[in-house]
């Protein structure tokens, strides 16, 4: 085996003429990793929000730098300090979005990331799952508490995140109101959505006495979201730090939500896939080569689901 492999990386902050696929040296996993034989990676928009610069001040990263922070793959090779994993496992992961991302044919990450990859799921529907499934889970699980019974806003509930954050309020036992576009109904409704509000005709803000709002977007959609919140409920976003004077004075609790890699989160979330209770739609494939045309159409906002760069057969 060649010790070069093909990876897409970025050499300075921009637009999408910064990415160059380049040939580099295959890592070597430290005594803690795993060398995963990459085969799908996915998009998500914090992809092309780090390839622009404007997470630097937060994450600080060095350049050259390669993108992608979702992976399905095969473990190739393994740390000596590794004892869950073994080479030939089909894994997937979030890895750590501080370091080398999966758009490459080979990435190494830290093993406690990395989860056995659910067996009903194709390469591509896995790679999928990961950063969006886990942002979900850990805004509507951990940070939320959400509760059987309980009334849940979720916005844009056709996008990556909100399609999982719609299945797994359901499956905990929630109400589900989510915001989408008409072209979007048929979709969130076959995910379990209770009600759906066409954001582009009705306004959302007219709901009452929702126990947990799930803010996907900020802005506009954050701010009018106070009042559909019964006192004592919770508001969480992915996007935009919420202010706690608004919170207090709406008598709610407000928080922000960075995903985190997580293994156990990931192994549940494999066996809620094999049970069939976890869906994965994929809204366009890319090869490596292509992965410009994967950010085009991530950063149009408008896709339906995870966007796919497949990497190796
Ligand atoms: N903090 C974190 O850890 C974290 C983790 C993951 C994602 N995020 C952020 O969360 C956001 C969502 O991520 P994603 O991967 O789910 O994005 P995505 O898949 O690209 O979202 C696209 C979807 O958003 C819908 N949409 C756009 N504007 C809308 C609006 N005003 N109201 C309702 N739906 C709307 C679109 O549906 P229509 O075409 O029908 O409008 C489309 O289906 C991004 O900003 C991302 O960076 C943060």
């Amino acid at each position: 085996m060649s010790n070069l492999m093909k990876a897409v990386q970025i050499h300075g902050f921009g637009d999408r003429s910064v990415l160059a696929l380049n040939e580099i040296a295959i890592p070597t996993p430290a005594e803690n990793e795993v060398l995963i034989k990459v085969k799908s990676a996915s998009v998500n928009p914090v992809d092309w929000k780090i390839r622009e610069g404007y997470l630097q001040p937060m994450l600080n990263h060095p350049l050259p730098l390669t993108l992608g922070w979702d992976v399905s793959g095969e473990v190739v090779g393994i740390g000596e300090k590794v004892s869950h994993l073994k080479i030939g496992d089909a894994v997937y992961s979030r890895p750590d979005i501080a370091k080398n991302g999966s758009y490459a044919e080979f990435q190494t990450v830290v093993a406690d990331e990395v989860a056995l990859k659910p067996n009903s799921l194709s390469w591509q529907e896995a790679a999928g799952v990961p950063l969006a499934a886990l942002t979900a889970w850990q805004s509507l699980y951990e940070i939320a508490k959400l509760e059987a019974g309980e009334r849940v806003l979720i916005h844009a509930g056709s996008g990556a995140v909100g399609q999982f954050a719609i299945q797994l309020a359901k499956l905990r036992g929630a109400t589900v109101y989510t915001t989408t576009s008409s072209k979007n109904t048929a979709l969130v409704m076959s995910l379990g959505a209770d009600h759906c509000i066409d954001y582009q005709n009705e306004d959302f803000s007219d709901f009452r006495d929702i126990d947990v709002v799930f803010d996907t977007i900020g802005a506009e959609t954050q701010a009018n979201s106070w009042q559909t919140l019964k006192k004592g409920g919770r508001l969480v976003s992915i996007t935009q730090n919420p202010d706690e004077a608004t919170a207090t004075k709406h008598g709610v609790s407000a928080f922000f939500c960075f995903v985190q890699p997580n293994r156990e989160q990931l192994t549940k979330l494999a066996e809620f896939a094999d049970a069939g209770k976890l869906n994965v739609n994929i809204d366009s494939e890319f090869e490596l080569h292509q992965v410009a045309a994967a950010h085009e159409r991530s950063e149009t906002g408008r896709a339906q689901g995870k966007i796919i760069i497949n990497v190796s057969a």
